[in-house]
């Protein structure tokens, strides 16, 4: 995934900015931005649309706003996992507002049977059944982040 990326933004004039959504994403981001070969910022938004368990509410709110200033800048937006798709299409469409030169999502895990809002995938790493996983960088309740592996949430 790292050298798709690493060749599609070879030659963009000001390096990409690698948008990842706190907090899940954070472990993710960090490690494929250590395999991309281009030069990159870092920015992070956060949004909370779980809060408690292992279902979506479907309420998106953001928490925290992009800092730096990404207008004509080319973003790739990094997630950990998309579900419903609800967060990320939320995300997608106040990032765009920011009026960027190109917008791509990149994503570790996709619960694909779970989608109720389509989202433009443009980097994948796998596609996985509809379980609620943890580890690396994936909670629940705010546990098991720190993981080294994403494992299978039992009752989960
Ligand atoms: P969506 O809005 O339903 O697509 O949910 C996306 C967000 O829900 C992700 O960014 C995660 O924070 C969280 N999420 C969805 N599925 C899981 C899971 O299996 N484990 C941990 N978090 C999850």
């Amino acid at each position: 995934m790292a050298a798709e990326i690493s060749a599609d933004y070879g030659k963009v004039d000001r390096p990409l900015i690698l948008l990842s959504v706190l907090k899940g994403s954070v472990v993710f981001a960090t490690d494929l931005s250590r395999s991309l070969t281009i030069p990159v910022n870092f920015d992070y938004v956060a949004v909370s649309s779980y809060g408690h368990g292992t279902e979506s509410s479907g309420h998106v709110q953001l928490l925290k706003d992009l800092t730096m200033d990404i207008e004509g800048r080319d973003v790739l937006m990094v997630e950990d996992i998309i579900d419903t798709g609800l967060t990320t299409s939320f995300l997608f469409d106040h990032v765009q507002r920011h009026r960027p030169a190109s917008l791509k999502l990149c994503v570790l895990l996709d619960k694909t049977e779970r989608r109720v809002k389509p989202v433009p995938i443009a980097y994948k790493g796998f596609d996985i059944p509809n379980q609620f996983v943890v580890g690396y960088g994936l909670d629940y309740d705010e546990l098991y982040r720190n993981l080294r592996a994403v494992h299978i949430l039992e009752g989960g």
